[in-house]
């Protein structure tokens, strides 16, 4: 060997790394989600996991796998992109370029660390935000074409992240119309798992959107290290987890690629979008706390004001109603107590009068015989009584049966060449084309320019889309993102015309409700099952993520054998409303509903802003309970049912959380059967927290609300 060569390759060998890589720390109070960038220029995931006490120790970590991982190059598990590229080669790399930090003004920081590929010169730039206090961390990516002519996104991740822990529980909660959010925990083995959508509108009818991943061991309440994810994106949605060989797991979220390989253009950029996300170290409760903390705060609409009661028209009539009937409910509503009247389906349509869902959907001008004075009559009425109006919409859908359709079948999503088919007897409308968009938005506006006084809408979405073709689009694989980007430039659109406007996510139940669409709306319909008991079941399941605030639940005849308080005492844990006919009350049972009703506008401070704590899960037997404390651990109310119980079983305390333990509480049980309170007991809240109080009974489907005073 030349001895020249030798003795620079033994310098080489001997020589210390000359540089350190370079570490970039995204941190909340609790949470670290380190990356570095190594010597080879790519940058990789150090770290994810509860926050360092020393920053420091994060140089002496090994690198986890590439942040972000492409296609095509030395990994061989799910990649977070895949680029086809202008020449046919599906390969990308990632360097890195740049990375820098910005604080924001409403307090959250983001990182963006910029990458590019060396050949192809495409950029990706990866951007995460920390909300410190609520330790809640969002990642999104925006990727742009620096290619001459156009490329393919085969695939276009929102977010990766890597573990590397001794097992993983991951729970899903899964279902159909009226059984939504059903609670499921599986252990992940090596391979992957899929939870995603392809229904486009209506997108979460068989699976809401996010999911809770323990690490270790079963995912558990109150302790435990777990991350809950969701993507805030009102359309398909696609989260894998895959375990590789060596046990390592990968999280790769973001809109579900199915049918969707979205092409752009030289110089274009596409934006995913936001993947959010937390680590708690105190189980699903801990994370479900971090969500609702972040929602109200920086995410829902009007996130941190008050909320309505409401009475909604839905079940007590159905489409059977006319002028004469709705001004006497919305009497009833008065005298309930509630804020609003809210008329919902079946008001619209002339030539196919919407008598029933089979047609008239698409044409938004009120049914003559019905209303023969109009929307304004009604306004009017709610104005004389001093309560609100709303009004239901489902300005996105068309009834083939209709003037819509007749008129416009261009703005259909329909396929030209086949018989077509329908959901809920409806077709979806063509958002991708800006047409519509105006349409749509015509629909909201037209209706709050003739009838200012309209202070709410609910707006339903009942259909998936189905025949996937849309007339305008020239790419068919951009539809199904082209509609969620239709539909948020005409919520855009209303939401600067009308910033205060409130309103309802609706989805024939709970179909759709994520954190893109919230940003919209200030609150959504969780299920049309309202049966109390399946209710205990479905609210638990929303709230892992979404405060009580966005969650409506209402009052109904959904298994009237339940009494009147329990279905009202389970409609009190969210945002509360009637659906049922006031007059045919009992005179019991209304005297109940106006106590409630009062008792709740007193204590919404409590149950809609305070820390939810999940005391005792439905899904554990025969008793649930749940409670809500302000952040000053002041005021709380506790709810305990009595689902099934058993005779003679025994019956253990419910043991109180996120009280003051050195404080003294006065404990009162309020809104009695007879719409009384009862004696006051007062405890320490040590006591409470520590051996409880006994507020299970052994009578089936009964109920009872306590308040606690500090002293
Ligand atoms: C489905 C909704 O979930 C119901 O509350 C009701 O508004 C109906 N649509 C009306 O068609």
């Amino acid at each position: 060997m030349n001895t020249k060569i030798s003795i620079l390759a033994a310098m080489l060998l001997a020589a210390p790394a000359i540089h350190a890589d370079r570490i970039i720390p995204v941190e909340t109070e609790n949470v670290g989600l380190v990356y570095a960038v190594a010597d080879n220029g790519r940058i990789y995931q150090r770290y994810f996991g509860k926050r360092m006490l020393n920053s420091a120790d994060y140089n002496v970590m090994k690198n986890m796998p590439e942040a972000y991982i492409t296609s095509g190059m030395e990994d061989y598990f799910e990649p977070a992109l895949q680029i086809n590229h202008a020449d046919g080669n599906m390969s990308t790399l990632l360097n890195f370029v740049d990375a820098k930090t910005t604080a924001n003004s409403d307090g959250s920081i983001t990182t963006s660390i910029y990458m590019a590929d060396p050949i192809y010169k495409d950029e990706v730039a990866l951007h995460t935000t920390a909300y410190p206090a609520e330790d809640i961390i969002t990642q999104w990516t925006e990727i742009t074409n620096r290619e001459g002519k156009p490329v393919e996104l085969e695939r276009y991740a929102s977010s990766m992240l890597h573990f590397d822990r001794p097992a993983y529980y991951l729970t899903q909660f899964n279902g159909d119309w009226a059984d939504e959010g059903n609670m499921m925990e599986q252990k992940l083995e090596f391979g992957k798992k899929v939870l995603d959508t392809k229904l486009g509108a209506r997108h979460n009818m068989f699976l809401s959107p996010f999911f809770v991943l323990s690490l270790d061991k079963p995912a558990e309440e109150n302790a435990g290290e777990v991350m809950v994810g969701t993507l805030a994106w009102t359309g398909n949605y696609r989260h894998t987890f895959e375990i590789d060989q060596n046990g390592g797991l990968r999280v790769v979220s973001g809109i579900n690629p199915y049918a969707s390989t979205y092409t752009i253009g030289k110089g274009q950029t596409f934006t995913t979008p936001e993947f959010v996300f937390t680590l708690s170290n105190e189980g699903r409760g801990g994370a479900a706390r971090n969500f609702h903390d972040w929602a109200r705060k920086y995410r829902v609409k009007d996130g941190m004001g008050d909320r309505r009661t409401l009475l909604n028209n839905w079940e007590a009539t159905y489409f059977d109603f006319d002028e004469e009937k709705l001004v006497k409910i919305i009497r009833n509503a008065k005298e309930l107590g509630v804020d609003m009247f809210l008329l919902d389906d079946g008001w619209f349509a002339n030539k196919y009068p919407r008598s029933s869902d089979h047609q008239g959907l698409g044409d938004w001008d009120e049914t003559a015989d019905k209303l023969p004075n109009g929307i304004g009559r009604l306004v009017e009425e709610a104005q004389n009584q001093g309560i609100l109006f709303g009004l239901w919409i489902e300005p996105e859908m068309v009834n083939p049966k209709s003037e819509l359709y007749e008129n416009h079948k261009d703005w259909v999503i329909t396929l030209p060449n086949r018989e077509e088919y329908y959901f809920r007897n409806q077709l979806v409308l063509d958002l991708s084309n800006p047409k519509v968009q105006d349409f749509v938005f015509g629909v909201v506006d037209d209706l709050k320019t003739k009838y200012p006084g309209i202070a709410f809408f609910k707006w339903d979405c009942n259909s998936p889309i189905t025949n996937i073709y849309s007339p305008y689009e020239k790419n068919q694989q951009h539809l199904y993102v082209d509609y969620v980007r239709g539909l948020y430039n005409v919520l855009d659109r209303i939401a600067e015309k009308y910033p205060d406007l409130e309103m309802m996510l609706c989805s024939g139940g709970g179909g759709r409700c994520d954190y893109k669409a919230l940003e919209y709306f200030t609150e959504f319909w969780p299920s049309d099952n309202t049966d109390p008991i399946e209710r205990l079941f479905i609210q638990y399941g929303m709230s892992q993520v979404f405060p009580a605030k966005t969650q409506c639940a209402h009052v109904t005849t959904w298994n009237s054998s339940a009494s009147l308080k329990f279905r009202t005492d389970v409609a009190m844990m969210g945002k509360l409303g009637f659906d049922i006919r006031v007059d045919e009350l009992p005179e019991a049972d209304l005297k109940y509903a106006k106590h409630a009703v009062k008792e709740y506008n007193r204590l919404k401070p409590v149950i809609l802003d305070g820390d939810q704590y999940r005391l005792v899960s439905p899904y554990e037997g025969n008793y649930a309970s749940t409670m809500y404390v302000t952040k000053d651990s002041s005021h709380a109310v506790v709810f305990a049912f009595n689902v099934y119980p058993r005779y003679n079983e025994r019956r253990e305390n419910v043991k109180m959380q996120g009280l003051d333990p050195s404080a003294t509480y006065e404990v009162t049980e309020i809104c009695r059967q007879n719409a009384t309170k009862g004696r006051v007991s007062t405890y320490s809240g040590d006591y409470l927290m520590t051996v409880g109080l006994p507020m299970f009974s052994g009578s089936k489907m009964t109920s009872s609300i306590y308040e606690l005073v500090k002293k």
